[in-house]
């Protein structure tokens, strides 16, 4: 246990320990960042790489401990070469509310002991809008990072987290022009809104060639272009056991004809077993299901794979630019880009709809697709160079 109260943390100091931003330059700007939970990761390397270029920046990373198994956190440092959190809150699992609650309170203590000029939070998880909040109210503005993404459904957390993360915010970074109408849209003022493209692609176009090189699926027993990929989490697929075994019902229509590997979330994996669906799953033949995979290992299965099947936000945008056909297993999303220029398409969840469609693509291709406009591996260079401009107030205390 940390002294904040927590799992086994990364790496990161405990509230209370000596920091050294307060002995930062006079006029540099002090940013707090926050990560989470697994996209969070992703989206911040960048960021903090550029960040670590400009001398006029001081920054320190938080991570709050939702996400804490080694395949969904650890990892993810190694891979992308994050720098050991300055903070680790040890938050883990629990309800919405008590996740929340619990971020709130451990992040409240970072940031009164820390006194930032700035805190960045990037995506949509429970950390995102509980750091938010507490920045909010001790008045310290935001940078929300992938701001103005909107599925219009409110029975998804994370579009309740997303809505009340950039009516919070005073830098909205979007990285589609969609999002800066979503915006717009709900009032926020347009001098807040910045379109600079996306975080995650500049952390894709960094690693892919490195992830060229891991071949995940021949580990497999896989060939190039053979097999599809799925990845689900969804509480709306899997919290619900009807809406589970509709997915499972489809999964069975397709894999006489082509090989999935379906590396499971553990939030799926705990359903799973609650609704009795092993024995099922154990049964089907052609699927390889296996533990969640690390950044560049899934990069790498991603790059081979024929298609995705997939309920995650993130990937929509992965295979997009990566010109991989997806079909998206939800009846919404709020990445539209990703499908009116790229390869994705909304199948819904309906097993019918879901094989038919994924043979149907398996077999044609969906095209490559264009790459969005700004989603050229510059998008946390253009933030930094905003951030970096933040005025500071110069006082004798600094
Ligand atoms: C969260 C985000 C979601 C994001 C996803 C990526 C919210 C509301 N949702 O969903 O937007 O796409 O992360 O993975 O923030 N668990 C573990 N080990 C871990 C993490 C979680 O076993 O390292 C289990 C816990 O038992 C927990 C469940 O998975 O109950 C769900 O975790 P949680 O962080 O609540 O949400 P995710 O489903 O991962």
């Amino acid at each position: 246990m940390t002294e904040s109260g927590g799992l086994a943390p990364p790496g990161g100091r405990p509230i209370g320990g000596l920091s050294d931003f307060s002995a930062s330059g006079f006029h540099s700007v002090r940013i707090v960042s926050v990560v989470g939970g697994r996209p969070n990761f992703v989206k911040i390397a960048p960021i903090l790489e550029a960040m670590g270029e400009v001398p006029a920046i001081v920054s320190r990373l938080v991570h709050t401990g939702q996400h804490y198994d080694h395949e969904m956190s650890r990892v993810f440092f190694e891979d992308l070469k994050i720098p050991e959190p300055d903070f680790f809150l040890g938050v883990g699992s629990g309800t919405h509310a008590q996740q929340t609650a619990r971020v709130m309170m451990e992040f409240e203590r970072v940031l009164a002991q820390e006194g930032p000029d700035l805190v960045v939070v990037v995506g949509d998880v429970n950390s995102t809008l509980a750091c938010a909040l507490v920045a909010a109210k001790l008045l310290v503005p935001i940078a929300h990072v992938e701001a103005g993404l909107r599925s219009f459904d409110r029975t998804m957390p994370e579009e309740i987290n997303r809505v009340l993360t950039d009516h919070l915010s005073e830098y909205l970074f979007t990285h589609s022009e969609d999002a800066d109408r979503n915006l717009r849209r709900e009032g926020i003022p347009g001098e807040r809104i910045h379109f600079v493209g996306n975080v995650m692609i500049d952390t894709l176009r960094k690693y892919e060639p490195v992830a060229r090189g891991k071949r995940t699926a021949e580990a497999l027993g896989l060939s190039p272009g053979s097999y599809a990929v799925l990845t689900l989490h969804r509480p709306s697929n899997v919290d619900d056991a009807e809406s589970f075994a509709a997915i499972l019902d489809a999964l069975e229509a397709i894999l006489p004809t082509l090989p999935v590997v379906f590396p499971i979330h553990p939030r799926s994996r705990k359903r799973l077993a609650e609704f009795g669906f092993e024995e099922r799953i154990q049964h089907l033949q052609n699927l390889r299901l296996c533990d969640p995979f690390g950044y560049l290992a899934f990069l790498s299965l991603m790059l081979d794979s024929r298609l995705v099947l997939t309920d995650s936000g993130g990937i929509q945008e992965e295979t997009t630019a990566l010109g991989v056909p997806c079909l998206t297993l939800r009846e919404n999303t709020e990445r539209p880009v990703t499908v009116r220029l790229g390869t994705n398409v909304v199948v819904g969840t309906r097993p019918d709809r879901v094989a038919a469609e994924t043979l149907r693509i398996s077999e044609a291709g969906a095209g490559r697709g264009k790459t969005p406009p700004l989603w050229d591996g510059r998008a946390a260079s253009r933030i930094v160079a905003i951030l970096r401009r933040h005025p500071v107030a110069a006082g004798a205390d600094r």
